[in-house]
């Protein structure tokens, strides 16, 4: 009952309570729909506006809702002072400028994103068109890819305060080329935290692009297959790593350093992988950094296109029940890199909010920016808010069945965990 959301007169608000007003973000001067109310300025402000309720929740206030206005009218209120109104005045002043330049900060925001996103999509070309140009002009499509990889890999390795986001995909069946990418970006997050040698690293990317080349030579109903594959399907998928490497052994401009990491991509160090069940130390070890986001990428999205896993249940699997097959110390480093709520999160805000983990910044794990799930703002729309800028925090991480069905469709977290990263401006 204590829980029970009521609408209340806004004569009825005081500091300590925890309202929502039922206007449109637009509409109204503060930065939130839903808030705590902490200050008298506020409480004043929302006895101004015109409407005619809000809805308290008295679970997350620390106040009760003042008498309703019949029953305290026969007190009169004192006439507010000219001082009192100038404060007033004042204090609305002061929102309307904040809020001014929250809108500001989210328009210069979603340039930026634009901007990612291209880069994101002609990235994602770039792939395609290499991977297309292997064997009818392999050393022009080496070239293009180094230059690919040496600019990610210069990027990712000198930036300060790198952001990793989140993408959604197109759902055209391109798994390759958008795994491709995915673990591209993520194994030069980790050869970063790993303060590996930047040629080092620099080889790692280009294996990593190129890891499951060999698939292209692999029949589409074995790739593609929704149920387990028989043992002859299998044989011939597990030999997509070697495919690969004798694709790339033609051609003299793919370095040799890389060729192991290609071909090494699923072995594990318990000696379950394939093709050559290499164990520990006989496994190349930049190959070991690969295998790390492989395995979670393709947790993620399962290659045959079956529904994937959320980011949080793909790391904890990999957590529970791959620590003797993966190098747990690059696990961990991944599992530090992607943050508590890795994108592609669906949380609950201590704010009463829910939303999708849009990004997060490598100096700030627990403050990603969040997208704000609400109904009355079209989806193309939907505000953003970097957790960073308030006092807000993120209360749990849900499944996406504990979702309802408009919130799971605006939210879409399964569709969307693809990776862009970009360099915070900091000044
Ligand atoms: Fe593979």
């Amino acid at each position: 009952m204590a829980n029970k959301i009521i609408e209340i007169q806004p004569s009825q608000v005081q500091k300590g309570m925890y309202i929502e007003l039922p206007i449109p973000w637009k509409d109204n001067p503060f930065l939130m729909r839903k808030f705590k109310v902490y200050f008298d300025y506020q409480v004043d402000i929302i006895r101004d506006l015109a409407i005619d309720h809000v809805k308290y929740y008295p679970a997350k206030s620390d106040a009760e809702p003042l008498p309703a206005s019949e029953e305290s009218s026969s007190v009169t209120k004192p006439e507010p002072t000219a001082e009192q109104e100038k404060q007033k005045e004042e204090a609305l002043q002061k929102l309307e400028w904040e809020k001014m330049e929250r809108v500001e900060k989210l328009k210069e925001h979603r340039r930026n994103l634009q901007k990612t996103e291209k880069e994101f999509s002609n990235t994602l070309k770039n792939i395609k068109d290499v991977m297309g140009k292997l064997s009818s002009r392999p050393v022009n499509a080496v070239e293009e890819a180094t230059e690919m990889v040496n600019n990610i890999a210069d990027t990712i390795l000198s930036a300060d305060n790198l952001i990793l986001h989140l993408m959604s995909d197109d759902g055209g069946g391109e798994n390759l080329y958008y795994h491709s990418l995915n673990v591209t970006i993520l194994s030069m997050m980790i050869a970063r935290a790993a303060k590996l040698d930047p040629e080092d690293a620099k080889i790692l990317g280009l294996g990593a692009l190129f890891h499951d080349v060999g698939k292209l030579k692999v029949p589409k109903k074995i790739l593609l297959k929704k149920g387990k594959l028989n043992k002859a399907e299998r044989g011939v998928l597990e030999l997509h790593p070697k495919y690969g490497v004798d694709l790339l052994k033609l051609n003299e401009a793919f370095p040799e350093q890389a060729q192991p990491i290609v071909d090494q991509h699923h072995e594990y160090l318990d000696g379950t992988g394939f093709p050559y069940a290499l164990k520990e130390d006989k496994i190349n070890p930049l190959a070991q950094i690969l295998t790390v986001v492989n395995v979670y990428d393709n947790l993620c999205h399962p290659p045959s296109g079956a529904e994937g896993n959320t980011p949080s249940a793909s790391l904890s699997f990999m957590y529970k029940k791959m620590t003797k097959k993966v190098h747990s110390g690059y696990l961990n480093m991944l599992i530090k890199l992607l943050g508590v709520y890795p994108p592609g999160s669906v949380v609950a805000l201590s704010d009463g909010n829910v939303g999708l983990v849009m990004s997060v910044n490598s100096q700030d794990l627990i403050n990603p920016e969040i997208l704000l799930y609400d109904p009355n703002i079209p989806r193309a729309e939907a505000l953003t808010v970097n957790l960073a800028d308030t006092d807000i925090k993120v209360e749990k991480v849900f499944k996406p069945s504990q979702l309802k069905k408009d919130a799971l469709e605006y939210l879409s977290p399964r569709s969307t965990t693809n990776y862009a990263y970009f360099v915070q401006d900091g000044r």
